[in-house]
């Protein structure tokens, strides 16, 4: 990565896209829970990073003090605001009244029975995704396949072509990974923002089932939803299931590369598979969020400013001894798993089905054909953090 000055003192001068921290943060998070649990930066502004479980589900429930008006764990400070998007990215940028019943409009799209409509489009996808490499008897699990499946799923559910999936995924990134570099997230934002647009606008006049044509020929109180709001929430729903599902399906095939001990059991016992789906969103958590103080105040001693950023470190209070027995393994039949890999309080994930349902099917359908794999050696796994973390090349052999 490169972008970033070494970091001295972690209490008072973290940086969340520091190299050595992307690739392994969990040292840092227990030395921090020790020492200091509410890390600061003036970084790219000012920013505190809470890690333990208490204070990141106590920091997301007070949704008066601490605003999703920017929820970006890095801003890129140049960036041209879209100006077109008046309302944000509502739910996950908004607080109540706008996100209550924007919140309300998506939660039925990912349903139970809805997700489990998506599964055998689903498990299609994943099996021929891994049927391309069984010759070869090796992927890129993260490239290869791990990113190609939430695009393709998403895409089904807003009704984007197969072929745009690459490009949607270069535009995700741009926003996601890439949001200290002002050019790359304005190309993202624009490039899925002028996409949608376009697809709003041939919507309007047709009969069709998905979720666009729903959004438009929908009333809220009496009224029609605002286009712009309808914009921002199309954008969200591509933005918010594609890097973190990839991400959270990418950890979880580098942990069966590393670990032969879990993974050979959860070849021996599938039974096993919801909860270890729930360990491995718990252990991997993929998504930290931010909050905005909305007035100056106190936290748990930090004399924190109006406008400074707080960072829901869902991933580290998932970690947190204090919450969870043996935090640092990976426990696959694990019974109680209260983690917050969703995050907490009213923003909680609206899309948690979606993700657990492709989650597991594509680790069910890797382990059906690729029941043994490693990391190919000499490969170097190479991982993407900042608000979302999860490997982006992961060089696997099968035998
Ligand atoms: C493993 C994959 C996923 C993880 C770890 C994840 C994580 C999260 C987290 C932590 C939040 C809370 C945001 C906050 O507190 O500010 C959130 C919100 C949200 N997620 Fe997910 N997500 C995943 C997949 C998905 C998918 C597949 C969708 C479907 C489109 C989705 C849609 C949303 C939406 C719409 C919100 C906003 C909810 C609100 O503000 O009320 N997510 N997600």
């Amino acid at each position: 990565m490169g972008r970033t000055e070494p970091v001295d003192d972690w209490a008072s001068d973290f940086d969340v896209l520091d190299e050595e921290y992307v690739r392994d943060p969990f040292p840092r998070w227990d030395e921090l829970r020790r020492t200091c649990p509410i890390a600061r930066t003036d970084r790219r502004g000012r920013a505190w990073l809470p890690t333990t479980y208490a204070d990141v589900t106590a920091l997301a429930k007070d949704v008066e003090h601490f605003s999703s008006s920017n929820t970006s764990v890095i801003d890129s400070g140049e960036v041209e605001e879209t100006p077109i998007l008046t309302y944000g990215l509502p739910p996950i940028t908004s607080d109540p009244p706008l996100h209550t019943w924007t919140r309300r409009l998506l939660l039925p799209w990912f349903s139970h029975t809805r997700v489990a409509g998506y599964e055998p489009m689903t498990r299609a996808l994943c099996r021929s995704l891994v049927d391309a490499h069984l010759t070869d008897g090796r992927a890129d699990a993260a490239a290869d396949y791990a990113q190609q499946i939430p695009v393709r799923v998403i895409g089904a559910i807003l009704g984007i072509p197969d072929e745009l999936s690459d490009t949607f995924t270069g535009w995700v990134r741009d926003v996601l990974e890439f949001a200290d570099d002002p050019q790359r997230v304005e190309r993202g934002m624009w490039g899925i923002g002028h996409y949608l647009w376009t697809r709003i606008n041939e919507r309007r006049a047709l009969d069709g089932d998905d979720l666009l044509t729903y959004l438009l020929h929908t009333d809220v109180e009496g009224r029609p939803v605002d286009d712009m709001v309808i914009l921002g929430m199309a954008i969200l729903t591509m933005i918010a299931g594609i890097d973190t599902t990839w991400s959270a399906i990418g950890s979880s095939l580098w942990h069966l590369a590393t670990h032969d001990d879990d993974r050979a059991r959860l070849v021996a016992e599938p039974v096993l598979m919801d909860t270890a789906v729930e360990e491995l969103l718990r252990a991997y958590a993929p998504v930290t969020m931010a909050r905005a103080v909305t007035t100056d105040l106190e936290f748990r001693g930090c004399p924190m400013r109006r406008g400074d950023k707080v960072l829901l470190n869902f991933p580290a209070a998932n970690r947190d001894p204090a919450a969870f027995d043996r935090a640092d393994e990976v426990v696959l039949d694990r019974q109680e798993n209260r983690h917050v890999a969703f995050g907490s309080g009213i923003h909680r994930c609206a899309g948690s089905n979606l993700a657990r349902m492709e989650l597991r099917v594509a680790l069910e359908e890797w382990l059906d054909r690729v029941p043994v794999f490693h990391l190919a050696e000499g490969s170097e796994v190479t991982w993407a953090g900042g608000q979302v973390r999860g490997p982006r090349s992961l060089d696997v052999v099968f035998h």
